[in-house]
């Protein structure tokens, strides 16, 4: 694909960050690394992302975004570097860092055998939302997730487009400033895929951050940036435009730059050859 073949050269959109992380950014990282035994998962990423942007998170299974998220969230420990989520050091003080942010995680967002009103009340216990405030947060993520009516229902029979909405509802219950989504839309069928990234475009709207791991492109599409992981580093970032144009070829217009996918299978596919080749 052009001049960009070579990957890790120029072409290669990597936007420079300044060595100390960023406490304006919503996430300021720097070396954060996480090592499993020998095994580095997560190998001393650097990126920002600003306040108010929608930041997408890509990269084949097994890539590292998960265990990325999880330092970013205060779940899991790093190994080494640095993070300022919302300014604040996640890694000296998480539960400070944990009361701002939403976190609809990959594996585990709901309790299945708790009903719609359960899991919205488990929730609001965890970040201390009560009272008048609940009713409130309640009414509207139910209007918000079309849940009105179906309260005592058991959250094991809704259907996956339902659940990841009430996920959402759950995870945005304290109305955090940053919410991180780790495949909300996996299993999604398309008109529920769209209809939950309005629902993201939504919160967007009304100034919170973020930070979403997919592996659909069209949803990469919506993006205001995109990180691409690969074998746990970040080997391209940049504004979905700007990725596009770095791995066009040469004379290619606006109207002929490759699709995001175009790009994330040659990004992957070039490193995997890389590696096969012993580079
Ligand atoms: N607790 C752990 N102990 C050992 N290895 C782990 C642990 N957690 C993750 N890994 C490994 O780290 C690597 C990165 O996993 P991670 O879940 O972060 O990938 P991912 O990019 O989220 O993938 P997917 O797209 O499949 O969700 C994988 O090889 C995984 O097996
Ligand atoms: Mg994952």
């Amino acid at each position: 694909m052009g001049q960009a073949a070579t990957v890790g050269d120029a072409a290669t959109p990597r936007e420079r960050v300044s060595s100390a992380p960023s406490s304006d950014m919503a996430i300021s990282v720097r070396g954060l690394t996480k090592r499993f035994g020998t095994f580095t998962a997560v190998d001393a990423i650097d990126f920002d992302v600003r306040r108010g942007e929608v930041f997408g998170f890509l990269g084949p299974n097994g890539a590292g975004k998960t265990t990325a998220i999880r330092m970013l969230t205060g779940t899991i420990a790093p190994t080494a570097g640095s993070a300022l989520v919302l300014g604040d050091d996640v890694i000296a003080k998480p539960e400070k860092v944990k009361r701002r942010i939403g976190y609809m995680s990959q594996k585990f967002a709901l309790f299945e055998d708790m009903t719609v009103d359960e899991n919205l009340r488990f929730y609001a216990g965890v970040y201390d939302v009560s009272g008048a405030e609940f009713a409130a947060r309640r009414r509207y993520i139910l209007r918000m997730a079309d849940l009105e009516g179906r309260e005592d229902e058991l959250t094991a029979n809704l259907s996956v487009g339902w659940k990841q909405r009430l996920a959402l509802g759950a995870a945005t219950i304290h109305e955090p400033e940053l919410l991180f989504l780790d495949e909300p839309t996996s299993g999604v069928d398309p008109v529920a895929r769209r209809h939950f990234w309005d629902l993201l475009y939504d919160l967007a709207d009304d100034g919170v951050t973020l930070f979403v791991t997919t592996h659909y492109m069209d949803e990469a599409n919506h993006c205001h940036r995109l990180g691409f992981m690969y074998a746990g580093r970040l080997i391209a970032q940049g504004s979905p435009t700007e990725v596009r144009a770095a791995y066009a070829p040469d004379g290619a217009t606006a109207g002929t730059l490759p699709s995001i996918e175009d790009v994330f299978v040659h990004l992957v596919t070039a490193h995997r050859d890389r590696q096969e080749d012993g580079a």
